[in-house]
């Protein structure tokens, strides 16, 4: 396989020459690279063993594109939605509401009546939402799972903000407060249509073993429902998303089977076939397979310090620039034709955003072959979380997104998403 600087400077050197990148018209520009997404989805269709019944259901979250939500659609998978935008998006990519599942801590009466109305699956978060859907349903039935998301408090991972098991999370039902437990399955004895239960322990920093710990509570604790009701009640299982992503290399494709290893280790009962499984991975699906591309407006020295000044700051990389600890990004360097810098002449640099704020800083002091102006600069491994969701700081434009294919000789490409 050719490497993927050289992937990546091949759709810049087509972008420029189309016009898609321009250092006055388009200074800025993300990419999808549509053939690495499809490897990567065959793989986590494969990863779990082929006799469960499975859904894996696209955190649109991470991406709520349309047109992706189309592909991945395309790609036999389903969407998680936290929204009523994130809703329209998914059903807009015509997804059917059978194959969605919509979380979410705070829904609204509104939100909930449309999705029980549609039949979506619904991941209810708390007892008082719990009573919302019961007074909905008794009123006008529904087609849709219903579920009980779950807090196993079984402790954060690396980064606090992205941890949704711990003890203090906003989200879900604590499993380990006092008298919790009980009253959960006492909930689900009295609604019979409770059938589903939920559990997502973080996303990004979160070690496998800790997923598959939370993943083997939540079993537990739909045995224990099942148990006591005398039958299977709970039919379903979600077991949330997380995977994390390696933001350190060219690594095409996810962890899946080491995910799925995991669970097999620490929850082995999920595997036996009395469940449905729903997964909701979205880092893992597409952050590695896009890419911003900014232009270098000016380079200066500061104190010393040299700076490069580019399009891309906070507007499309908002968790690196406000939390650069926990959100490292990879930058590559190429000349103003696309070609990758000569990395003869490094130097260590601030690469700088557009946004007015001094902390606008998408990476510090790091060694990179020396920026100049009209040069580009490539923030990798953000085809999730970052361009697809723009900060509207500063009425900055929203950048463009364009989706690559023949990526390994003549990229094509078509608009995702325009500018505006
Ligand atoms: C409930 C839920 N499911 C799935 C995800 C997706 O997580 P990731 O993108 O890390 O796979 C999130 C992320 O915040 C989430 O809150």
């Amino acid at each position: 396989m050719k490497s993927d600087s050289a992937r990546r400077a091949r759709i810049l050197q087509r972008a420029l020459s189309e016009g898609l990148l321009h250092p006055e018209n388009a200074p800025l520009a993300a990419f999808l690279d549509w053939d690495r997404l499809e490897q990567n989805v065959a793989r986590l269709h494969t990863a779990f063993p082929s006799q469960l019944n499975m859904l894996h259901a696209f955190a649109v979250k991470a991406n709520p594109l349309v047109p992706v939500l189309s592909r991945l659609a395309d790609l036999d998978m389903g969407a998680e939605v936290a929204s009523a935008g994130e809703l329209d998006a998914a059903l807009s990519a015509g997804i059917a509401p059978a194959r969605l599942v919509f979380d979410s801590p705070a829904k609204s009466w509104a939100e909930l009546r449309r999705a029980l109305h549609l039949g979506v699956a619904l991941n209810i978060d708390n007892f008082q939402e719990l009573e919302r859907v019961r007074k909905i349903i008794d009123e006008s039935g529904s087609e849709s799972e219903v579920g009980i998301r779950i807090n196993p408090q079984i402790g954060a991972g690396s980064i606090a903000a992205m941890s949704t098991a711990s003890e203090h999370s906003k989200f879900g039902v604590p499993l380990r407060d006092a008298g919790m437990r009980e009253r959960l399955v006492q909930a689900y004895l009295a609604h019979p249509w409770l059938t589903r239960a939920h559990t997502h322990v973080g996303s990004q920093g979160c070690p496998l073993p800790l997923i598959a710990e939370g993943v083997n509570e939540l079993v537990a604790f739909a045995d224990e429902v099942n148990a006591r009701a005398g039958f299977a009640q709970i039919r379903t299982l979600d077991i949330g998303g997380g995977l994390p992503v390696d933001f350190t290399t060219d690594t095409p494709i996810s962890a899946f089977d080491d995910y799925v290893a995991a669970l097999q280790q620490g929850a082995p009962r999920l595997f036996s076939g009395d469940y449905a499984i729903v997964t909701e991975f979205g880092r893992s699906i597409l952050a590695k397979h896009g890419f911003i591309a900014a232009h270098v407006e000016y380079t200066k020295q500061v104190g010393g310090r040299q700076i490069a000044i580019t399009h891309a700051g906070a507007q499309v990389a908002t968790r690196t620039v406000f939390m650069p600890q926990a959100w490292p990004l990879r930058v590559e360097c190429f000349a103003s034709d696309g070609t990758a810098k000569p990395v003869n002449e490094i130097a260590v640099q601030d690469v700088a955003g557009p946004c007015c704020f001094a902390g606008d800083l998408v990476a510090r002091e790091r060694e990179l072959p020396l920026l100049e102006p009209g040069d580009l600069v490539a923030l990798l491994d953000t085809g999730a979380y970052y361009a697809s969701n723009p900060f509207h700081y500063n009425s900055l434009p929203v950048p463009p997104v364009y989706g690559v294919t023949g990526g390994d000789s003549v990229p094509v490409f078509d608009t995702v998403r325009a500018a505006s």
